[in-house]
Order: C-alpha cells, then sequence, then structure tokens
C-alpha cells in the first residue's frame, strides 16, 4: 500500500516536472518567436512605411555600449535631414550612441548615399536597460540615459560647429548630381565662369503658416529683387536659379535674362540643385536653409523672427540677415 502511493506521488512528480519542462520551452519559443521590442519601438516612431532592414547591413554593429540617441520620423525631407543630423550631431557632443529609425533612413537613402547612423533594427535583439526618453532640456549635455529627441528636432547650436562634415554626410547620390550640372549648364547656355546663385522661394500654403505662427505674410518680391542687383554688381556674370513651390508667381514677378525658374523637377532635385549653386537667396522654412547649408557660400535670408534662418544667420559670418 506504502509502495503503491510512493510510486503514484512518484508519477505525479514526474507528470508535473515534465509539464513544466513543456511550459518553459513553449514559453522560451515564443519568446524567440515573437517580434523583439525594440522592433515595435521602431515601427512606432515612423511616419512612413519601413520595409525590413538586411541583416548583413548590420554586420558592423554591436550591441550598444553607451547611452543612445535616437528621433522620431516627422515631418518632410527637410525636417527628416534635420532629424538625422541632430541625432548624430548630439551623439558626438554628448557622448551617445546615435541610431535611426529605420524608415528614416530609408527616405534619405534615396537621395544620400554612404549614409552611415545605423537603425535601430540592428540593435533589435539587443537589450536596453530603459527605453529613450524624451529630452526636453534646453542642454542636452545633463542627460545622462537613452534620449528620444524632441519632436521635429532642429538644433543648429550642435549641428553648426560640425558644419563642414555635415556637407560630407549628406553626399547627393550621383545621377542627382549629374542632373544638377547638365540643368545649371543649361540654364547659362554652356557659358564658363558663370556664378550661380540659388533664389529659395516659399510660398503657398506657407501663408497661412506665417500668419498662424509670425504674424506675418509672404515676403515680396522686392525682397528677391535687392539682393539679386547686389549680386549683379559683384559679380560680372551671374546666374539666378528660382527654386520655388510655386515657379508661376517667380516667373512673374522675378523674371530677367540671367534668371532662370526650376520647374517639374522632384523637391529632392531641387534641393541638389540649390546645392550646387554657388551662394543663395533664402526666405524661410527648412528646406530652403538646407539649400543653402549644402551650397556654403553667401547666403541672404529674410527677416523673419525666430526663424530657423535667422539662428542660421547668428552662427555663421557668411550667413546675413537683409533689413
Ligand atoms: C558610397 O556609395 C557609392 C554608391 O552608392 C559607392 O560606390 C561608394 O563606394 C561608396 N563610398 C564609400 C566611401 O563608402
Ligand atoms: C535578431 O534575432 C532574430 C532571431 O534570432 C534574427 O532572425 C535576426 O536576424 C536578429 N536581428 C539582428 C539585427 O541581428
Ligand atoms: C551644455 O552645458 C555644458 C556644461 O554645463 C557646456 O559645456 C556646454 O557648452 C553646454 N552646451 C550647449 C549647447 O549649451
Ligand atoms: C499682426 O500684424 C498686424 C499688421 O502688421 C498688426 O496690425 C497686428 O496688431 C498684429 N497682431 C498681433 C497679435 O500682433
Ligand atoms: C560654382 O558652381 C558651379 C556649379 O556647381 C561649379 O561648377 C563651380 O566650380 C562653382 N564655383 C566656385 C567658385 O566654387
Amino acid at each position: 500500500m506504502r509502495r503503491l502511493v510512493c510510486l503514484t506521488l512518484n508519477k505525479k512528480t514526474i507528470y508535473l516536472t515534465l509539464f513544466i519542462i513543456l511550459l518553459v520551452f513553449m514559453t522560451a519559443t515564443l519568446w524567440t518567436y515573437s517580434e523583439p521590442k525594440m522592433l515595435a519601438y521602431e515601427h512606432s516612431l515612423c511616419s512612413s512605411p519601413m520595409k525590413p532592414i538586411e541583416v548583413a547591413s548590420c554586420h558592423r554593429v554591436q550591441c550598444p555600449k553607451k547611452p543612445i540617441v535616437t528621433v522620431r520620423q516627422l515631418g518632410r525631407l527637410g525636417n527628416q535631414m534635420w532629424e538625422y543630423i541632430s541625432v548624430w550631431a548630439v551623439a558626438k557632443v554628448t557622448d551617445h550612441e546615435p541610431y535611426i529609425p529605420g524608415c528614416l533612413i530609408q527616405t534619405l537613402e534615396k537621395i544620400f548615399q554612404n549614409l552611415t547612423v545605423p537603425p535601430l533594427s540592428c540593435i533589435a535583439n539587443c537589450t536596453l536597460e530603459t527605453y529613450p526618453v524624451e529630452g526636453k532640456v534646453d542642454n542636452l549635455t545633463l542627460l545622462d540615459g537613452n534620449i528620444l529627441l524632441q519632436n521635429y528636432v532642429q538644433l543648429p547650436e550642435y549641428v553648426v560647429p560640425l558644419l563642414n562634415d555635415v556637407k560630407q554626410i549628406f553626399q547627393f547620390k550621383e545621377h542627382i548630381v549629374k542632373e544638377s550640372q547638365r540643368l545649371l549648364q543649361k540654364a547659362s547656355d554652356g557659358e564658363k565662369n558663370v556664378v550661380y546663385v540659388g533664389v529659395h522661394v516659399r510660398r503657398t500654403d506657407y501663408s497661412e503658416y506665417l500668419k498662424r505662427k509670425y504674424n506675418a505674410s509672404l515676403v515680396k518680391s522686392e525682397f528677391f529683387l535687392k539682393q539679386m542687383n547686389y549680386f549683379r554688381i559683384k559679380y560680372k556674370s551671374v546666374m539666378f536659379v528660382v527654386l520655388s513651390d510655386e515657379p508661376k508667381w517667380c516667373e512673374d514677378e522675378l523674371a530677367d535674362d540671367d534668371v532662370v525658374v526650376m520647374k517639374n523637377n522632384s523637391p529632392e532635385q531641387d534641393l541638389a540643385i540649390m546645392a550646387a549653386c554657388n551662394h543663395s537667396i533664402i526666405d524661410y522654412g527648412t528646406y530652403g536653409v538646407w539649400g543653402a547649408i549644402l551650397a556654403g557660400g553667401d547666403t541672404f535670408v529674410y527677416n523673419l523672427k525666430w526663424d530657423l534662418a535667422i539662428k542660421m544667420a547668428s552662427l555663421l559670418p557668411d550667413w546675413h540677415i537683409v533689413v
């Protein structure tokens, strides 16, 4: 009798043990096959669809040894360029490791070659002690944990001191560069030693935005014409290359023998054309600022208080606010 009880108990124990082993095995399997939390986090930062990253492209990436900095993908091309470069610059200055949502990299990769900041997907299987917290403090050097930069981040204070590197980072793809040069040649009719001045004219929906945010209205043609005359006096042979979301207005208001209004190019191509110019005249907005940054040379900006372009002009000797 006693023996039997003992045997039953043993049997029970065995079944229980087997059951526990099975449970552990199943949990482990499920764990392995479920999407790592980091991928879900990365997707939560995306505003455009993301293709899976090829793991082979992660071969140089190891798990982070320092706290990381990343950002949410928001806005159009100009915004996304700020998001990418702000992560890179903050990482450099504050001793964090930079990671970018894959979707943002995929957007920029259509235009630029050899981007090096790795996507978050590459550290999908690493464990982070805490998820990045939003860095809203003015001085990010005070944060020593993982950082998520503010939405629509633009950090000229961090980026401007590193501007030479920035121009190296945003290298347009070869076919885009070739097309820019072809269009500039065509504009100047093959003439040599022409000084090209990119003129960025932002209109359409910006009217409403300017009213709401700055109680201001769209800049008048006088602003552009005055600055164009400055260049006409300074250089013997000059060509103004106008990029705008409203080319018709530019043709009506700015037309002259030395003015060409670009039409029907993609926004990416227009940006590359601005970047290929020698100097810039810009009104406001992120996009024109990028064109001028990548062009280098002298930049004249419209005096719109607190605007990004004004901030840039306060940090760069070759940028001038037109009063
Ligand atoms: C940059 O990318 C191009 C093509 O996308 C490639 O041919 C070139 O080797 C790359 N350069 C470097 C330095 O990685
Ligand atoms: C993460 O682990 C999964 C499952 O082992 C694997 O398929 C995937 O390639 C890994 N990702 C990276 C970026 O190493
Ligand atoms: C942030 O603070 C540190 C130390 O107080 C200082 O060295 C650094 O210049 C500051 N950076 C910015 C961008 O204000
Ligand atoms: C907005 O600008 C107009 C014209 O410049 C001015 O009359 C008005 O007082 C301004 N409104 C505010 C709220 O500043
Ligand atoms: C001006 O821009 C053109 C077109 O990109 C370029 O070929 C030329 O070298 C530039 N000139 C100077 C002085 O940089």
